[in-house]
């Protein structure tokens, strides 16, 4: 039997209607559209501001219209996996509560936490079903609603993080496609510097974690930023050089949205041109486990199949990684 090989085969995604300018944000902390552009390069960023509705909604209408992009029968998915780190409660997993809202019955599913990390780390984890051949359509969720922990007092993270949902489908192949090769860390350490700080076991809910803010992110920005330049650098040039790859025969990076400052730093490492590298920041921001399947879905008309790619990302644990994967199909071919 030729190798089997999983293959993202569509893209989908769902973005709440409201939009969170500097503008706004500048009545709300002591901030301005200039500094946020220089510092970060967020122009806009989007939030969900219904009341009631959650990660899973958000989530759930990325897998609607993946499935609907896609063709893809609900009654013939195998497992879906939901990478989030803001799920609808503490349990049960969000990834069940999206699954039900879908009308899919015949999978079952879980959530995968790697914060914004977390798509390549659940694409790979999903990878492995596909390839070992025991399942035919994997889902991927990415969802974060990063709203409900942002704390809008805290001009120092408040501008970073907006809300989506997306979700990709993984199909096998017997092609030189879909995933090629991974490249991940974590580093336990790094939770000193981006956490946050109550709500869990370790210091459960109480009146004073409410009263001192303690149920939204905490961030140390400078050393994250630091960790976040290297860590994408290191493992991105890494992948390249394993596999022969310039900035000739590579189309596409794909990085992690959190701060244009980074992305431009790995970019000059990595040596490739600016029209290489996707880039949407300025519209949604962080929006953690989504940023890299909302890339894609914002670039898909220009994807080619056989376009040689690397997904690159750094978030809290400290987890990063990179992943090579060659596109699967022709983006325009799929609208
Ligand atoms: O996705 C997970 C990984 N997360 C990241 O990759 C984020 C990494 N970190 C960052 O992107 C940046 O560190 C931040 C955007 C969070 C902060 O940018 P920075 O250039 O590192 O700023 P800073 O924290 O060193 O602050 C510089 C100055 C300070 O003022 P003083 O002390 O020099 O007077 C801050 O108080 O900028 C001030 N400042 C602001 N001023 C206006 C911080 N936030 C703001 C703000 N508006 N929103």
């Amino acid at each position: 039997m030729k190798n089997l090989r999983a293959a993202i085969t569509g893209v989908g995604a769902f973005l709440p209607e409201y939009k969170l300018t500097n503008q706004e944000l500048s009545t709300m902390v002591d901030t301005s559209d200039e500094w946020i552009m220089q510092r970060i390069g967020i122009k806009e960023r989007r939030i969900l501001k219904e009341d009631g509705k959650a990660t899973s909604d958000m989530g759930t209408a990325a897998v609607e219209n993946l499935l609907a992009k896609t063709g893809t029968n609900k009654d013939d998915v195998d497992l879906l996996i939901c990478a989030t780190i803001t799920p609808d409660m503490p349990f049960p997993a969000t990834a069940n509560i999206i699954a039900h809202k879908v009308g899919i019955h015949n999978a079952w599913s879980y959530d995968l936490n790697a914060a914004c990390s977390g798509f390549i780390f659940t694409l790979v984890t999903a990878s492995q079903f596909i390839e070992s051949g025991q399942y035919k359509k994997v889902v991927v969720v990415a969802a974060d609603m990063m709203s409900s922990i942002t704390n809008y007092h805290d001009r120092t993270t408040c501008p970073l993080f907006g809300d989506a949902g997306t979700a990709v489908l993984l199909e096998p192949t017997t092609e030189d496609l879909g995933v090629i090769d991974h490249i991940h860390h974590v580093n336990g350490l790094g939770r000193h510097h981006l956490h946050m700080k109550a709500g869990g076991s370790a210091r459960p809910a109480s009146y004073e974690t409410v009263d001192n803010r303690e149920h939204y992110v905490y961030q140390e920005g400078k050393t994250v930023f630091k960790h976040a330049v290297s860590g994408m650098a290191d493992v991105s040039e890494q992948m390249m050089k394993k596999h022969n790859l310039s900035h000739k025969s590579l189309a596409w990076v794909v990085p992690h949205q959190a701060n244009m400052r980074i992305i431009d730093a790995t970019a000059k490492r990595l040596q490739i041109d600016e029209d290489q590298v996707m880039v949407n920041i300025q519209k949604y921001g962080n929006t953690t486990s989504a940023t890299i399947p909302l890339c894609l879905f914002d670039y898909e008309n220009k994807l080619r199949k056989g376009d040689n790619m690397i997904l690159t990302a750094f978030g809290a644990g400290f987890t990063w990684g990179s992943v090579y994967l060659k596109w699967a199909y022709d983006g325009k071919d799929a609208l």
